[in-house]
């Protein structure tokens, strides 16, 4: 090797070095290399470029040896430059192909299934009990007129009993029907007899306490026809319960006043928290009071053109949220109302 060489390979030698030294540290990202690969392969100012442009500064007899230099060097730094650029690229696919890949162990998100309301579970049970019993379902407004909430069930006005009501009264002499009954009255001016219909819904008064919620729901029901006596009126709700409760279920009628029905009666039916034997629920009396029933007094059957000479009736109006309630055990009215998500998920399914 001749001393020119060495002199050259020892400048290359540096060059290189230098290179490598800046390489190791800027090779890591796109960015760097980026400032990497302009400041040594750079067009107008890199530094290979300036090597070049140098070339003219040589002594002639050396200049061969240093452009042979420099050209090597060149060719080292395109050739490490590209090299980088390909780890990057290859790097940069592995990320991506990451970032956009599946992980098929994941468990799968699962999709939020409605339910319905325990009352609507409740009265679609109802309904179904009184379908196999030959009733159908009618509904009428929950925004009702005098009229019908209470004229034609023979609260005339002024009667005491209308003070029971508690009623949210509208403008125009209209009101929040108080109770289902009205549709008992829509029912008959609607259809002659045989008559067999329950009429589930929302009833408004103006009532809120721990027990009481200003919305609640009732089950009407209402069969007029020839012949029929307070025995199918006792054999319906008996039935009726039995069915919804259990066959061990009894029901006892006690005496009470309703206007639009005589004689009328409340009914109690065996505890379901305690089977009869008494407890916090039925205040120790082993009954829990559920429904409100009668003979369809003459005058309101008449009101509707329906000649009480002919026909009876009988007539029994229930509260649902109570049985909702005891159904799903829930302590308080108020849960059924909130529309608390994790009441709606316990009484699913
Ligand atoms: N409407 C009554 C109430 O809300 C319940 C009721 C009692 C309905 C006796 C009836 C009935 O049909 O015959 O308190």
């Amino acid at each position: 090797m001749s001393a020119g060489e060495g002199i050259a390979s020892a400048r290359l030698g540096n060059w290189i070095e230098g290179f490598e030294g800046d390489a190791a540290e800027r090779g890591q990202t796109r960015a760097q290399w980026e400032l990497l690969r302009i400041h040594w392969a750079g067009k107008k100012q890199g530094v290979v470029r300036g090597l070049l442009e140098e070339i003219k500064r040589i002594e002639p007899e050396q200049r061969r040896a240093y452009g042979e230099d420099v050209n090597r060097f060149k060719e080292h730094v395109e050739r490490r430059l590209s090299a980088i650029d390909a780890a990057l690229a290859a790097r940069e696919r592995e990320a991506a192909r990451r970032a956009a890949a599946v992980d098929v162990t994941l468990p799968g998100r699962r999709p939020a299934l409605g339910s319905l309301h325990p009352v609507t579970l409740v009265i679609a049970e109802m309904e179904q009990i009184f379908a196999e019993m030959g009733y159908s379902v009618a509904e009428g407004p929950e925004v009702e007129d005098d009229y019908h909430n209470f004229e034609a069930l023979n609260f005339p006005a002024d009667h005491p009993a209308r003070d029971t009501q508690d009623t949210f009264f509208l403008e125009d002499g209209l009101l929040l029907r108080t109770h289902t009954s009205p549709v008992q009255i829509r029912t008959m001016l609607a259809r002659r007899p045989p008559i067999r219909v329950i009429c589930p819904g929302r009833v408004f008064r103006n009532d809120n306490d721990l027990r009481h919620s200003p919305m609640f729901h009732q089950v009407e029901g209402l069969a007029v026809a020839e012949g029929i006596t307070v025995g199918h009126l006792k054999g319906t709700i008996l039935a009726f319960m039995r069915r919804l409760f259990s066959p061990e279920t009894d029901i006892r009628m006690r005496p009470s006043f309703f206007p639009f029905t005589e004689p009328s009666a409340e009914v109690d039916v065996t505890c379901q928290n305690c089977r009869g034997q008494g407890c916090e629920v039925c205040s120790g009396t082993g009954w829990m009071e559920i429904l409100g029933c009668g003979m369809v007094d003459p005058r309101v059957l008449a009101g509707c053109g329906i000649d009480p000479d002919v026909y009876s009736g009988f007539a029994f109006g229930m509260g649902v949220d109570r049985v909702a309630m005891n159904r799903y055990g829930i302590p308080n009215i108020r849960l059924l109302f909130d529309n608390d998500e994790r009441l709606l998920r316990q009484v699913r399914g």
